[in-house]
């Protein structure tokens, strides 16, 4: 079993900061083909293969400097010492620093921080980023993404834009994000925000006491390695409804196998199940719109540009984004 530090440790040298601020930003990113569950719950490897979309320029901007104590701030506010943000956070950055190295961390979202909309993975994805520069490591983008996900397993694929696979591949060192090459301009997700406050149970305990609780567990990982392929193979195809379909289905049954845990995971509100009707209510007129959800109340919804007026008259006060507005790297 290799642990974090050691694990960190053999993909770069863990150099002392070669200079006293450096800042990075990363996207959010939506698992349209979800990760939900460990082989290692150490070092992130996932039970499934998964796989997102990045949010362009919806993300987390990091800036690192060195300072004389650590400190954390989200959006301009100080977070304190005893919060569990924090802690992960300087856990994180313990993987790569000397003691008595302290840093200020500031980082700004473009995005509400909680309530399933992917923060943590921008978060840790830019950090990564962000040490990269400090420290002068110079190291790839696979190497980042394996770093980056051992602050958040999501946090892989936040370190491209577009679309990004994650395998699940039980040799640590090939856990990383992997570009997809294929641009679908006419794709859009829309963020329709129920709720911007703090989730009820974090991801990373809700899929441990799932994995641990759910009779329906293993189903659930079997038909999400089908729906893994569906869904790749329709990206690489262009077909829009079948990874519409694909990606609703894999999102509601990561819901249902959440309600089989004991005591049942319970993310939806009930905006939630009214905006699922009216999505459906679309569709019934052939407007081809489907939805995501992550760990929270809030939808993404995905659908093609041509139909945008029509969804917008049912949801007025949807944020839309258009996925490949970016051409450049994350890391430039
Ligand atoms: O990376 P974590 O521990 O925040 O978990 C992410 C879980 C989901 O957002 C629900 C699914 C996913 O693949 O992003």
């Amino acid at each position: 079993m290799i642990y974090k530090k050691s694990y960190a440790a053999q993909l770069i040298s863990l150099n002392p900061p070669a200079r006293e601020f450096a800042e990075a930003f990363a996207p959010s990113n939506i698992a349209l083909c979800k990760y939900w569950g460990k082989k290692n719950l150490d070092l992130n490897i996932p039970a499934t293969p998964s796989l997102s979309i990045s949010l362009a320029d919806r993300g987390t901007k990091v800036q690192l400097s060195i300072a004389p104590r650590n400190s954390l701030s989200i959006n301009s506010k100080n977070i304190t010492e005893e919060s569990p943000a924090f802690k992960r956070t300087f856990d994180f950055l313990e993987l790569f620093m000397a003691k008595n190295i302290k840093l200020a961390v500031q980082s700004e979202n473009s995005i509400p921080t909680a309530a399933g909309l992917a923060s943590s993975a921008s978060f840790f994805a830019a950090l990564t980023i962000a040490i990269d520069k400090l420290c002068n490591w110079q190291a790839s983008l696979q190497t980042l993404s394996c770093l980056a996900r051992l602050g958040s397993g999501s946090a892989c694929r936040s370190l491209h834009h577009g679309f990004v696979k994650w395998l699940d591949y039980d040799d640590p060192f090939k856990s990383y994000g992997i570009p997809m090459n294929v641009r679908w301009e006419e794709l859009r997700i829309g963020l329709l925000i129920f709720d911007d406050k703090e989730k009820s149970m974090p991801s990373r305990q809700a899929m441990l006491h799932t994995q641990n609780t759910s009779p329906l567990y293993q189903a659930w990982c079997n038909n999400s390695r089908t729906d893994f392929e569906v869904v790749h193979a329709a990206i690489k195809k262009k077909n829009f409804q079948t990874l519409g379909e694909t990606a609703e289905y894999n999102a509601l049954s990561l819901h249902a196998v959440m309600l089989s845990a004991r005591p049942s995971i319970i993310y939806s509100q009930p905006e939630t199940l009214k905006a699922i009707s009216k999505i459906h209510a679309l569709r019934q007129n052939s407007i081809l719109v489907y939805f995501t959800q992550d760990a929270g109340p809030n939808l993404k919804l995905i659908f093609l540009e041509n139909d945008l007026e029509c969804i917008l008259e049912d949801f007025p006060r949807m944020e839309v984004i258009n996925p490949f507005s970016r051409v450049d790297n994350v890391e430039s």
